[in-house]
């Protein structure tokens, strides 16, 4: 029985852990979650189907042996464009000379003079005078002439290339719909094996979120969907792509070659109030921790990094190649657990950010009332938890959007749900059947009791709120909240 366990009671922002070859040993995986991975991401942009599945059931398993409850988020490739390969291992790009992207040249022809492309419509997207990135910004490109089939440049920053690179345009503007074919495989995937979260990579606008979601209703799937912001586009039509969007990840890999590296910090901070305000649910991403791919032990600017994110009031962090292909995946989600709780540690003591903001604002509903007056009252009283009961997760992320020092718990029957929410910052997923907890109100409230009791989240006597709806087991229907002191008279 999945229940809660000590590091992620004191932690409030959770950490999103990808796994890949160095986490393929059950012993490490198990050891991850343990360390406090709250969410775990399969990236779909490396291997087969087949290895994702492997690795979802590595998961579950790892899962089920730490006694927790894990999301799984499924990141999909996306149109990524990328060159072709090169006939003798990399090659080395001097700066001064030309060369030459080619959608028709063989994709292991590639040389030091020109590589190949697989994506045809690349000579429409660009002009003369643009500027290309390959593997994520290293090497600069100008563009001279583009032809039918060919792109002329003259390298501007050289260095290694090798096969499969990523290229952008800075500025963005590369035509290719977010979703490919190989995405549709990988939603009809997750809808058959109840991922909890799909992710989007290089959505432009709110229509390619959209598409998602109809794909993954269509395949019959509950999971939530997850908007990287990693292009240009998507920056001019944020605030759109954010409504229709569950999650929204900070994707800082592409969005600093397409923004600008310089960009970046400010943009972070924006997307995560937009998001928060909007009542979504935001991951911060790539390169958190990247020295620990090599080294034990985060530099002092990793530590920040991390920090900051939490601060600026981030639902999650996340590490990529840190735990997939890193040589200490437990220590990484370990160091990055304990950044967090410094950093919670911090802002806990500096009241003044406690709220957020909603002066001159109305509630958009019931739902988000309650969860104000909670937040209200557990920042102003002493209180020791509070109790949401719920079917969907919704009643609790509403609560989560609000600062409060005082763990939510999410009460819920539903494996799906305790599973969504551990993304979600200050909640804890918490198995309670309220349809089996008797009719009465005081069995209720003696069922509560007992589970907290049991869990020791509580102690007697300790206050706590309680959030429900007038009829027990309905989504949608919170609509009052209690103070309540914990007795099992
Ligand atoms: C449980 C409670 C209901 C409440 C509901 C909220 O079922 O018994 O009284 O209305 O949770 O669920 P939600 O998915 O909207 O958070």
């Amino acid at each position: 029985m999945p229940e809660i366990s000590a590091p992620s009671m004191l932690r409030r922002t959770k950490i999103v852990a990808t796994v890949g070859p160095a986490t393929d040993d059950q012993e490490v995986l198990t050891q991850m979650i343990r360390a406090g991975a709250d969410v775990v991401r399969l990236n779909a942009s490396h291997g087969t189907v087949a290895d994702r599945l492997r690795r979802l059931e590595m998961v579950r398993a790892a899962a089920r042996d730490a006694d927790r409850s894990v999301g799984v988020l499924l990141d999909l490739g996306g149109p990524k464009i990328r060159i072709e390969g090169f006939s003798d291992g990399p090659v080395t790009l001097i700066e001064g000379a030309a060369f030459r992207l080619d959608t028709r040249l063989d994709p292991k022809a590639g040389t030091v003079q020109a590589v190949g492309c697989a994506y045809t419509e690349l000579p429409r997207d660009v002009t003369a005078g643009d500027t290309l990135l390959l593997n994520d910004g290293q090497i600069v490109l100008d563009v001279e002439r583009v032809g039918a089939t060919t792109i002329d440049t003259r390298v501007r920053v050289g260095g290694e290339l090798s096969d499969r690179k990523g290229l952008n345009r800075q500025g963005g503007g590369i035509s290719a719909p977010a979703l490919s074919a190989r995405d549709f495989e990988d939603i009809k995937f997750a809808a058959t094996h109840g991922i909890d979260y799909v992710a989007v990579s290089f959505a432009r606008s709110a229509a390619d979120i959209i598409q998602a979601r109809t794909l993954v209703a269509e395949a019959g799937g509950v999971a939530r969907i997850v908007a990287k912001i990693e292009r240009h586009e998507a920056i001019d039509n944020l605030g759109e792509i954010i409504d229709v969007s569950d999650v929204v990840m900070v994707a800082r890999g592409d969005l600093g070659v397409e923004m600008g590296y310089a960009e970046l910090t400010g943009l972070q901070k924006t997307i995560i109030q937009e998001s928060r305000t909007r009542n979504r649910v935001v991951i911060t991403a790539t390169q958190m921790m990247e020295s620990m791919i090599q080294n034990p032990v985060p530099t002092r600017a990793e530590v920040s990094d991390v920090a900051n994110a939490v601060m600026d009031g981030t639902d999650a962090v996340m590490l990529s190649a840190e735990t997939a292909a890193g040589r200490y995946p437990v220590k990484a989600v370990q160091a990055m657990a304990q950044v967090i709780e410094g950093a919670e540690k911090y802002q806990l003591t500096h009241p003044r950010w406690r709220q957020r903001a909603v002066e001159g604002q109305l509630f958009k509903g019931t739902e988000e009332a309650i969860a104000m007056a909670v937040t209200y009252i557990a920042n102003h009283m002493n209180l020791r938890a509070v109790v949401a009961l719920t079917e969907s997760g919704e009643t609790p992320l509403w609560m989560s959007r609000m600062r409060s020092d005082i763990p939510v718990y999410a009460f819920t029957k539903h494996e799906a749900t305790r599973r969504r929410v551990t993304l979600y910052r200050g909640v804890y997923p918490v198995i309670f059947d309220v349809g089996a907890a008797g009719n009465s109100i005081a069995q209720l409230y003696r069922a509560l009791f007992t589970r907290l009791l049991e869990l020791r989240l509580v102690e007697l006597n300790d206050l706590v709120i309680l959030t429900k709806g007038e009829s027990y087991g309905v989504q949608g229907g919170t609509n009052s909240m209690q103070i309540l002191k914990v007795a099992l008279d």
